[in-house]
């Protein structure tokens, strides 16, 4: 039996289509399961008794990862300890792309890939990278213009629904995949220069410093601003521009355009 976490998230409710669509019966494994009428699960893993993950032959461990470090390792360890415990013989991971080591984010994923690299499961790794759909929120215009802190460094976005057929193709055939780390990006990188010009807005950069004093007031939770502030960062910086081919092969087809997608998206941010 095959099981997905994050169920009702949008990148796992697109995993858990997919299979459902290839005729594999996924559970869905979430905390709100009876949205899912036979096939959900109850799965929190805050709680400290670790998920029932009985019967469960592959689990594909979509990361839940809004939270301080301590808290989202926690988590990704009761998953796997309940893997382990369970039996489940392979756990399909998503991670963060590897040029991603910049990112405020990236410990808690290194250290669950290395959590699962040392258990006795059977895994792949699929080191996502960040999604159109954040990158057009994030440059979503603003009085008319882009004025998100990305400099002019492209981001190689990749659209969720891409990252959803490739972890359907491998949770539907693991063996294929077993050990295997893929590095999953688009194959364009976009930038917030282009993507204001796809809008027919001017980009006017803002520093990093005006960011992160608007980020400061604006009502997240402590660990947000950090997170975001790396993503630009690390985007103007140069370190996330680079396009990997693991996709295209693992999909056996070209990935999506990001930029429609991150246009798109930009489009569903209340004007500000
Ligand atoms: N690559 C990127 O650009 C990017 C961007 C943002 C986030 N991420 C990472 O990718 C993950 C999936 O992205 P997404 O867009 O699908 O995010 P999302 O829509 O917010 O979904 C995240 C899901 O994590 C699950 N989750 C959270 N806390 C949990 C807990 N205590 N126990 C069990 N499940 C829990 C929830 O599943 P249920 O609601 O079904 O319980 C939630 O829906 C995120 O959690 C984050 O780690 C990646």
């Amino acid at each position: 039996m095959l099981l997905v976490t994050g169920a009702s998230g949008h990148l796992g409710s697109l995993i858990h289509a997919g299979l459902v669509e290839r005729g594999l019966a996924p559970l869905a494994g979430t905390r709100t399961p009876g949205r899912f009428g036979d096939a959900g699960r109850g799965v929190d893993f805050d709680d400290p008794a670790g998920p029932d993950l009985a019967g469960v032959r592959v689990l594909v461990l979509v990361s839940a990862g809004y939270g301080e470090d301590d808290v989202v390792l926690a988590r990704h360890d009761r998953a796997i300890a309940a893997a382990e415990r369970h039996g489940v013989r392979h756990v399909v991971y998503t991670s963060l792309i590897g040029a991603g080591d910049h990112l405020a984010f990236a410990l808690a994923h290194r250290w669950t890939e290395r959590r699962l690299r040392e258990s006795r499961l059977g895994w792949t790794i699929l080191r996502n990278g960040l999604y159109a759909e954040l990158f057009g929120q994030l440059a979503a215009p603003v009085g008319g213009a882009v004025t998100a802190p990305f400099g002019a460094g492209a981001l190689a976005a990749v659209a969720r629904q891409d990252l959803a057929d490739a972890a359907v193709r491998v949770a539907a055939d693991p063996a294929a995949h077993h050990g295997r780390t893929y590095e999953l990006t688009g194959s364009v990188a976009l930038t917030a220069a282009g993507l204001a010009a796809e809008l027919g807005v001017p980009y006017r950069p803002e520093s990093l410093g005006v960011r992160r004093a608007a980020l400061s007031g604006a009502g997240l939770l402590p660990f947000q601003p950090a997170m975001l502030m790396s993503i630009y960062s690390a985007t103007a910086g140069g370190f996330l521009g680079r396009t990997h081919g693991d996709l295209a092969r693992l999909l056996a087809r070209p990935p999506r355009d990001p930029m429609p997608v991150a246009v798109a998206a930009a489009g569903q941010v209340p004007p500000r």
